[in-house]
């Protein structure tokens, strides 16, 4: 550890021109305290906590990636190898060679590894997609099964189930082909998931819940307590953690922390990026988790900011290159200078009765036909929108959604409908499993787009 930070030091000496320089270099390591970190693994570690980072199977043989990664972190997500997609292609045939790349070369370097994720309306597969009921809980329960089995032992902790509620303010769970098999879908998929490997801590992962106030995050509240009095094998609660202007880091953050872990659940975040990474927001970030006894750690999404997901935001904590963000200056300095609670959790906040936000509005249908109400997530450079089709006074028996999208946007991806186009006037088809919905009831599709969305205003055609 010395020799590296030496050999490091000398490095970034040499790279200095003019002895003022060297010298400056040379003291800033000779005055770091002996004992602080000089890695977000080592610093977290140090605080009982792990640092993490997703990663991509094809970037490992990438040496700038890689050097960072194996220099910084004791925690890898897979970032879509694990997703239902990548692991069972085909139904029934199971595919794990790039999430084994990433497992073992975490392993074999003494980093843990998240499990991520077994149960998601999105990533799945085109057969499951177009499944439904009893057929769709088998097979659902059946990936559960055979891919925690086939990890067992090597998995700090499974996101179990992703994504299940709806934002706004319904807080009622996010229409899917999966939650459309039984509202008790999330607790079979835990229990399978106990039974395959015991070992592994057991999570709920979901955004937009790290704000106390939002209905969201108290509709989750709601189930992990109603899951924890009922002996449902839930051990952990991530939060995302994805913030930016829509969705901003809120000083109450610390109190959603500590509220889930007073549950008796451990918390950990999951997917953390910031948009334009604010120093003293990450610092923030740093500081509530090591402020709630039960929060084991954090895992950033990505290493530079060309990993990320949302690369226009520049969230992350090292530059597209590879240097140092403030950011990370920041992060690090939390770490090393936290102090640590004593393991009991102070009392849960009340709930707020006043959520913040209105509910996205659908509009009424009218007689025969069917309606479309569209909810965005938008964050610089993209954007997610849910689009929920109502029928009308009459059954669907099929279902067209046309968007226009405004001039940048461009769709990358769509689930729970076929799309034709992916600029300008875009046209969403039901697929076999929801083109029939009964009259005044709904379905829901989504996509995922480049650029703004603006207003979209949907409108939809019968059959
Ligand atoms: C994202 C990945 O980063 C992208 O590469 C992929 O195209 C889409 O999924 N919530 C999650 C993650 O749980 O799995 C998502 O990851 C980001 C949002």
């Amino acid at each position: 550890m010395r020799n590296a930070r030496w050999r490091a030091a000398t490095r970034a000496a040499i790279a200095l021109t003019g002895a003022g320089a060297l010298a400056a270099g040379m003291a800033l390591v000779l005055t770091a305290p002996a004992s602080a970190g000089t890695t977000l693994g080592a610093s977290a570690a140090e605080k009982g906590r792990y640092f993490g980072t997703a990663v991509a199977a094809f970037k490992l043989s990438d040496s700038a990636y890689t050097t960072i990664l194996n220099r910084e972190f004791n925690m890898v997500t897979p970032e879509n190898e694990m997703k239902i997609d990548a692991t069972e292609p085909q139904q029934g045939r199971f595919s794990y060679s790039s999430a084994e790349q990433i497992v073992n070369h975490a392993r074999s370097r003494g980093m843990q590894v998240r499990g991520h994720t077994l149960a998601w309306h999105q990533q799945q597969p085109s057969w499951m997609q177009g499944m439904s009921g009893s057929a769709l809980r088998q097979a659902m329960l059946n990936h559960v099964t055979q891919v925690a089995t086939h990890f067992r032992g090597q998995i700090y902790a499974w996101d179990v189930v992703n994504e299940a509620f709806e934002d706004g303010n319904s807080g009622a769970r996010r229409d899917s082909n999966l939650q459309r098999t039984g509202n008790d879908w999330i607790e079979a998929a835990f229990r399978a998931a106990r039974a395959a490997d015991p070992g592994a801590k057991l999570c709920y992962n979901d955004y937009n819940t790290d704000n106390w106030t939002w209905a969201k995050t108290q509709a989750v509240y709601n189930m992990v307590r109603d899951f924890k009095s009922r002996g449902v094998p839930i051990d952990c609660v991530g939060f995302q953690s994805h913030f930016n202007n829509e969705s901003p880091y809120a000083s109450n953050y610390r109190t959603t922390l500590s509220s889930f872990a007073a549950l008796g659940v451990d918390v950990q975040i999951t997917e953390l990026d910031i948009q334009g990474a604010s120093a003293s927001t990450y610092r923030s970030v740093v500081e509530d988790c090591l402020a709630v006894a039960r929060c084991n750690g954090i895992t950033v999404w990505g290493i530079r900011d060309s990993d990320s997901w949302r690369s226009s935001q520049t969230p992350l904590l090292f530059t597209s290159s590879g240097a140092k963000k403030p950011a990370y200056d920041a992060v690090l300095t939390a770490l090393n200078n936290g102090t640590t609670p004593p393991t009991t959790e102070p009392p849960t906040t009340p709930p707020p009765t006043d959520p913040p936000t209105d509910p996205p509005t659908t509009p009424p249908p009218g007689p025969g036909g069917c309606t479309a109400a569209v909810t965005v997530n938008q964050w610089t450079g993209g954007f997610v929108a849910n689009v929920r089709v109502t029928a009308g006074s009459s059954a669907l028996n099929g279902w067209t959604v046309t968007i226009t999208l405004p001039s940048g946007a461009t769709v990358t991806n769509a689930w729970s409908a076929d799309r034709s186009g992916n600029t300008g006037t875009t046209n969403f088809r039901n697929v076999a499993y929801n083109g029939q919905v009964g009259a005044g009831q709904s379905t829901e599709f989504g996509f995922q787009a480049n650029g703004t969305a603006g207003t979209l205003t949907p409108t939809c055609a019968a059959g």
